[in-house]
């Protein structure tokens, strides 16, 4: 067991001083934890008081490759020395390397590029579209899905509380509980142009799509000229131990989208294969199941542990929020989704050492906050 003092963080005058600053001048929107944090290297960060914190979730699964990966360091450093920016007017060498590597990779084609997730998801929705001119407007999502925040890819999220004091929503997009291929068949009609869904929920849980999911919406969308589009964005780039979430399933979609960790570039490409990173996802994963295994056979708590490499699902019987707290005053970084999930996406080169650490420090806080049901 990590010996570590539980105690809530300490706020020191710097971060008073910043949590001040952000009361005064940035909108509220997010939640935030009373810590600032100023450094990171690998699974660790520091926060402004000096403290070190094992970090299972960088930066909401952007930071695959852990915080601040030395190759991807080099690489932006030299670039934005070069040229910091240029429009779409021009070439430029290494964009359409990286369109190479990613089609290579992938299932081959061309690559669109944009800035977000989000944005990825806008331009699949506008591909969909574009293919009939407007004639085939439709799009089928699942419920449990998430997209994104601008109104197209929000609109295409099946999730209430996303859409509550945004509405109308854009018009057009229809849902499905996910894994129900009779649903998917029964909303299709001679407006659906296509089908949009993540082949593992992220935000929703972390939870696979079931055997024959993927592979029924293949074959529908074959047989009634539907585009097939996989949101990657939390999935792909090498998360699961594969490039893309879908070589998992054995099913290739018409149209990927892609964002969070794919924006470190060549040089996060190169840095997976130099150093044998998708290997490494597969062991450190079979580390995490039977960690996480043993916790379940100990805590009744512990409702089911969902492991897809570095994409990982610890379902609780009871609220996750008190859990993330727990972690956090064990100086360990975690997430709660769907109310009580404790989602970790853990960096690609975590080391052995550190899975454990964060394993034995996420099994105390889930097992102080059982205690107290
Ligand atoms: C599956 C999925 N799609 C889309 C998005 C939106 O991506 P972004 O935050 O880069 O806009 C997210 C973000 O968490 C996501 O998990």
């Amino acid at each position: 067991m990590a010996t570590i003092d539980s105690a809530a963080p300490a706020i020191g005058p710097h971060t008073r001083s910043v949590i001040e600053t952000f009361g005064r001048y940035v909108v509220p929107n997010y939640r935030r934890f009373p810590v600032c944090l100023v450094r990171g290297e690998g699974s660790r960060v520091w926060d402004a008081e000096g403290a070190e914190y094992l970090d299972l979730f960088p930066g909401w699964g952007c930071n695959l490759l852990g915080h601040c990966p030395a190759p991807v360091v080099r690489a932006v450093q030299e670039q934005v020395a070069k040229l910091i920016h240029v429009p779409n007017s021009w070439y430029i060498e290494p964009q359409g390397e990286w369109a190479r590597l990613l089609s290579e990779r992938s299932f081959g084609g061309q690559a669109f590029f944009c800035n977000s997730g989000t944005e990825a998801n806008e331009a699949a929705i506008k591909l969909v579209r574009l293919r009939t001119n407007g004639e085939r407007h439709k799009i089928i999502t699942f419920q449990g899905g998430f997209h994104g925040r601008t109104m197209g890819s929000l609109s295409a999220t099946a999730q209430p509380k996303y859409h509550e004091g945004l509405g109308p929503m854009v018009a057009g997009f229809q849902y499905a509980p996910h894994g129900d291929l009779v649903a998917v068949e029964r909303l299709i009609d001679d407006k659906t142009g296509g089908i949009l869904v993540e082949p593992i929920l992220g935000e929703g849980g972390v939870v696979p799509a079931p055997p024959g999911f993927l592979e029924g919406l293949r074959k529908i969308a074959d047989d009634r000229d539907l585009l097939l589009v996989f949101d990657e964005v939390q999935c792909g780039c090498g998360r699961t131990g594969e490039w893309f979430a879908h070589q998992r399933f054995g099913v290739v979609p018409d149209v990927m989208t892609l964002a969070k960790s794919l924006c470190a570039g060549i040089a996060a490409i190169r840095m997976i294969e130099d150093e044998g990173l998708l290997e490494h996802v597969t062991r450190a994963a079979e580390l995490f199941r039977t960690r996480l295994e043993s916790l379940k056979e100990r805590c009744p708590g512990v409702r089911a542990v969902r492991v897809l490499g570095m994409m990982i699902g610890v379902e609780l019987a009871f609220e996750g929020a008190p859990v993330v707290q727990a972690a956090l005053e064990r100086r360990l970084l975690v997430n709660c989704t769907q109310g009580n999930v404790m989602r970790l996406l853990p960096a690609m080169n975590i080391t052995p050492a550190e899975v454990e650490e964060g394993c034995d420090r996420l099994a105390a806080a889930i097992l102080d906050v059982a205690g107290r049901q």
